[in-house]
């Protein structure tokens, strides 16, 4: 099985970034205990991370007959991109919403996600630990319909 984490814009700066919602995990933390787990289940994961929203695009594209599931914190651009939506449905990859915080619990216009809708399903709310459940969601996701 080959996955791709795909992380969107501020989040290299976790870590430093508003710590007290976000935590004090950096991407490199958290990909790399994604990375363990990974191995230990026998999966191949990629991790991409970019500030731009046509860098996001095109990774899904180059994704395309490549992997067969995506893990996704596209950042603030889920609740903006229209783009990153389409990306994701063209390219016909089951996908994994995730969040750190609760999107939920915070300012009203992060409760609208462009990507929720098609999602198999969305890890809000558990810091770094969403990564993980949505891998364990993805990967039984996958056995079960193979
Ligand atoms: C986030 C939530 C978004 O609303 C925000 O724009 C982010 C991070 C999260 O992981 O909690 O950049 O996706």
């Amino acid at each position: 099985m080959h996955l791709l984490l795909l992380n969107g814009p501020n989040l290299n700066l976790l870590g430093q970034r508003e710590p007290e919602i976000y935590g004090s995990m950096t991407l490199k933390d958290i990909e790399s205990q994604l990375q363990a787990k990974s191995i230990e289940e026998g999966i191949e994961l990629e991790c991409f991370q970019s500030n731009f929203e046509g860098a996001l695009v095109e990774r899904i594209h180059e994704a395309m007959g490549q992997v067969q599931g995506i893990l996704i914190n596209a950042g603030a651009f889920t609740h903006t991109s229209i783009a990153l939506r389409d990306a994701l449905l063209s390219a016909d990859i089951p996908y994994v919403e995730i969040h750190l915080s609760n999107t939920h619990s915070r300012e009203s216009f992060r409760r609208h996600s462009y990507l929720v809708d098609r999602a198999i399903g969305i890890v809000s709310g558990f810091g770094g630990v969403s990564y993980l459940l949505a891998l364990d969601g993805m990967v039984s996701h996958l056995r079960n319909s193979h």
